[in-house]
């Protein structure tokens, strides 16, 4: 059975929500893009400008990034799911506070339950921290980390640095695109087991 009237729902529920403030000054809810059924869920940090004008995440200059990266490991967009940390853009693109985290946790705990993927792929400390907190993305990223979450189980996460730290930092650039290299290698060996 398709994991998409299940994302339906939740998209309807999760536009209504009204936990944190955020929502008060966003546009829209940024629910999450892609394939239900996809075997990798990517997880930024929240909505930039871009995403909430267009209720999709990873739309901007930073989202180009993330599209060229995938094409160069030639897996498309629409094959992947794209969701944030936080679903709503924080004001003037602040940082997410750690209560809006704590909140808007749920949704994505939500959405990770129902598409139960292979791979985590966290973009960036936030997401990674959510995960593996008081962790360093300097020590961890491009490695997979056996993980037991609650309420959602064993997963795999593997945490790369921000697209939007790579656009700005032609070292961070580099590591990236290494790391992000690595992506079809897991993924088949995850076949093969
Ligand atoms: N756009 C997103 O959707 N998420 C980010 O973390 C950055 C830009």
């Amino acid at each position: 059975m398709s994991n998409q009237p299940q994302l339906e729902k939740l998209n309807l529920e999760m536009s209504a929500c009204t936990k944190c403030i955020l929502r008060a000054t966003c546009q829209r809810v940024v629910f999450g893009s892609g394939n239900p059924e996809a075997k990798i869920i990517f997880i930024g940090e929240a909505p930039g400008k871009k995403e909430d004008e267009l209720g999709i995440p990873f739309m901007g200059s930073t989202g180009r990034i993330l599209d060229k990266m995938l094409e160069g490991i030639v897996i498309k967009r629409e094959d992947v799911y794209l969701t944030n940390l936080c679903k709503c853009r924080p004001p003037e693109n602040r940082d997410p506070l750690p209560e809006e985290i704590n909140v808007c946790s749920y949704w994505l705990e939500k959405q990770i339950q129902i598409i139960n993927p292979k791979i985590i792929v966290t973009l960036g400390r936030y997401a990674l921290n959510y995960f593996l907190p008081d962790t360093k993305i300097s020590q961890v990223h491009g490695e997979i980390t056996e993980l037991k979450i609650p309420k959602i189980g064993n997963q795999k996460l593997f945490p790369l640095h921000h697209p939007a730290a790579a656009r700005i930092n032609r070292k961070t650039r580099a590591i990236f695109t290494q790391d992000f290299q690595k992506i079809p290698n897991i993924l088949n060996q995850i076949k093969k087991d």
